[in-house]
């Protein structure tokens, strides 16, 4: 965060309830008399309310609902993750606009972000729905170095990255529910889908992230309500979506960099630590047949280790698995 305008709107929003005179702000913020009033113009611009008084000075009043688009970009992209942003107000799914720009070139790491998505989907040709301007839903163009290079691991550690970015921005318990989903309170507030298509060469993935960040119960379609949350509902107050944005496309840089150097053991490892999954019974249809046993383990290569209550071992590859979790 080294913009001026957003270190001047972090400072506003510590003292949201008080004024901030010129004088504090500059001397707090190291800023001439101009650069602040820049900053404050910059602010206002983007649809940021902030008050001015002769006497006391400056303080927000609203913040706009909008992701800002180019608050997104980090200033120094990780494993190029967020290596260039773009926003769109509405698209079908943000995975066709990453195809369209990848196939058109796009380098590693471009990520595109949409307000609102009319096709938005899931895995195993599931939908996805978010009310608009309420969420994150973004797809990551990514070209990996290494040709043989595994998608379930580039899953598990993109699902160990948004549960992290939920603990640390938002001081939520999130955990992982195998293979893709974010969990708070035992419901689901995120999913990642990875899409690829073999027939490309080099190879290219596209990563898609929706998680529900300013939903309030309300938002949610009356059958959705029972096993969707979102962090708004779990923190019990909304969250700054854009900073949360920019946050998550930091951590995903750090854990493509370790998945890009195979870094098997740490990413298993903070799966185990996140896993909503791990020691549970669960029930897992693979095509036709339902399997019913307690998760052992993750291979983040293989699947996951169940041991079946009719006996047996059995790993089950993400890809065609459908979970669901027993309650023991
Ligand atoms: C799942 O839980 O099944 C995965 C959900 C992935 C949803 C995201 S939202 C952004 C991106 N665009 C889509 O159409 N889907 C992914």
């Amino acid at each position: 965060m080294n913009s001026p305008h957003l270190k001047l709107l972090d400072t506003l929003r510590q003292r949201r309830d008080g004024w901030l005179s010129a004088d504090q702000l500059s001397g707090k913020l190291r800023f001439a008399p101009v650069q602040l009033r820049a900053a404050i113009r910059l602010l206002t611009d983007r649809g940021y309310e902030i008050e001015a008084h002769p006497q006391l000075g400056y303080r927000l009043i609203a913040e706009p609902e909008r992701l800002i688009a180019k608050d997104l970009a980090p200033q120094h992209p990780i494993a190029g993750i967020g290596s260039r942003v773009l926003l769109e107000e509405v698209t079908e799914s943000t995975m066709d606009s990453a195809w369209e720009l990848a196939t058109r070139g796009a380098p590693h790491g471009t990520t595109i972000f949409a307000e609102d998505q009319t096709r938005g989907r899931g895995r195993l040709g599931r939908t996805w729905t978010a009310s608009p301007g309420r969420s994150l839903l973004f797809s990551v163009v990514l070209r990996p170095k290494d040709g043989s290079a595994s998608p379930h691991l580039i899953v598990t550690a993109a699902a160990v990255a948004l549960a992290k970015v939920v603990r640390r921005t938002a001081n939520l318990p999130a955990q992982i529910e195998w293979p893709n989903d974010i969990i708070l309170d035992g419901k689901k507030t995120g999913g990642l889908l990875l899409e690829t298509r073999p027939a490309l060469s080099p190879e290219v993935w596209i990563l898609g992230v929706g998680l529900n960040v300013n939903q309030t119960l309300a938002d949610f379609p009356p059958e959705l309500v029972p096993s969707a949350t979102s962090l708004r509902i779990a923190a019990g107050r909304p969250l700054d979506r854009t900073a949360l944005a920019g946050a998550a496309l930091d951590e995903l840089g750090g854990w493509y960099e370790a998945f890009e150097r195979k870094d098997l053991h740490l990413i298993e490892s903070a799966w185990t630590e996140l896993s909503y999954t791990l020691g549970r019974t669960v029930k897992i249809a693979e095509g036709e047949t339902t399997y019913t046993g307690r998760v052992l383990g993750l291979s983040p290569l293989e699947g996951l280790l169940v041991q079946l209550t009719k006996g047996g071992l059995k790993t089950f590859p993400p890809e065609r698995a459908s979970l669901r979790l027993e309650s023991d």
